[in-house]
């Protein structure tokens, strides 16, 4: 497979289309991004990295640092975590509020935005906000071996300003004792991971530890059977309620997030990021997820065969 030549190609199909999705406009800083770009990067088992389009661009990584979080989360409480939010998919959108109440505060999975808040308030607990961002950006800066990883603080403030329905989320969870910190902090917290910026290409060097390559030279920031974990729960709850089609177009575990980038694991062999502002019904990637499909079938990459 020549995979340079097939990025480009896949580069060239994106810019060249006309249906690009919406850009997120809940988050005005979102809002005013350029939805004409689009980015692409791989990094291979072997060490190799290849990339096309705007993938040297920074973008807001948003959701998808809810797998950062997430591992984070687990070094720190174990299997206990599983006892404050569940790991089913949701069905409903990423900011869903009614399943919180039939489920009594128990949120259906960690990507959701009420798990993303429990997530973010169990590594919160005993530390700082800016403790727990700096913890959160060391991983990442190490994952990426990239220093230049920073939080925007412009986005982080748009979000925060704009943040009712989040606030509601953790407002609900704290009436089921599922909040241990004070919700502003956690919300604080949680409007900065997701104001991180990354380029895919930092972005697709981020993701190498949930590759689990044979033989890697890379330093191990998570053991095997959570790397298991974490793409399974990237392939069932992933891209929210778009998961399911997402499973059934591309067949490799993702992790979505509304600044239009897409973090994609295929196992064993790559990790890659895809970034195009547009989203589509989902509040994922509308072109990202296409070009997502045909790079994973024309390098054969779905877990499916
Ligand atoms: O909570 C929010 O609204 C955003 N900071 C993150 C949402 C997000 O990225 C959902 N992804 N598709």
């Amino acid at each position: 497979m020549d995979i340079e030549n097939l990025l480009e190609r896949i580069s060239a199909a994106a810019r060249a289309e006309t249906d690009r999705g919406a850009v997120a406009d809940y988050i005005p800083e979102l809002a005013r991004i350029d939805p004409s770009q689009f980015g692409i990067s791989v990094c291979l088992a072997n060490g190799a990295q290849y990339s096309a389009g705007d993938a040297a661009t920074p973008f807001s990584i948003q959701s998808i640092s809810k797998i950062f979080s997430l591992a984070l989360a687990l070094g720190r409480l174990g299997d206990s975590l599983w006892h404050r939010v569940g790991r089913e998919p949701s069905g409903y959108a990423f900011d869903s509020i009614v399943q919180l109440e039939y489920e009594k505060g128990i949120p259906r999975n960690p990507f959701i935005n009420a798990g993303a808040l429990v997530v973010t308030d169990a590594i919160l607990a005993g530390s700082t906000p800016a403790e727990t961002l700096g913890e959160m950006l060391r991983f990442i800066r190490t994952a990426a071996d990239d220093e230049d990883i920073r939080i925007n603080e412009r986005v982080a403030r748009s979000e925060k300003a704009t943040g009712a329905r989040n606030t509601a989320l953790a407002n609900y969870l704290l009436s089921y004792g599922n909040m241990h910190s004070a919700i502003e902090l956690t919300l604080g917290t949680y409007f900065h991971q997701c104001a991180i910026e990354m380029t895919c290409e930092q972005l697709a060097r981020s993701g190498r530890f949930l590759m689990n390559a044979p033989g890697s030279s890379l330093p191990r920031l998570i053991s095997s059977a959570r790397i298991r974990r974490i793409n399974a729960l990237m392939m069932t709850c992933g891209q929210y309620n778009g998961s399911g089609d997402f499973a059934f177009r591309v067949g490799l575990p993702g992790k979505s997030g509304v600044g239009g980038g897409i973090l994609v694991i295929a196992p064993n062999r790559a990790s890659i990021a895809v970034w195009s502002p547009g989203l589509n019904s989902y509040g994922n990637s509308k072109l990202g997820t296409e070009a997502m499909e045909v790079l994973a079938r024309e390098a054969g990459w779905s877990v499916f065969g």
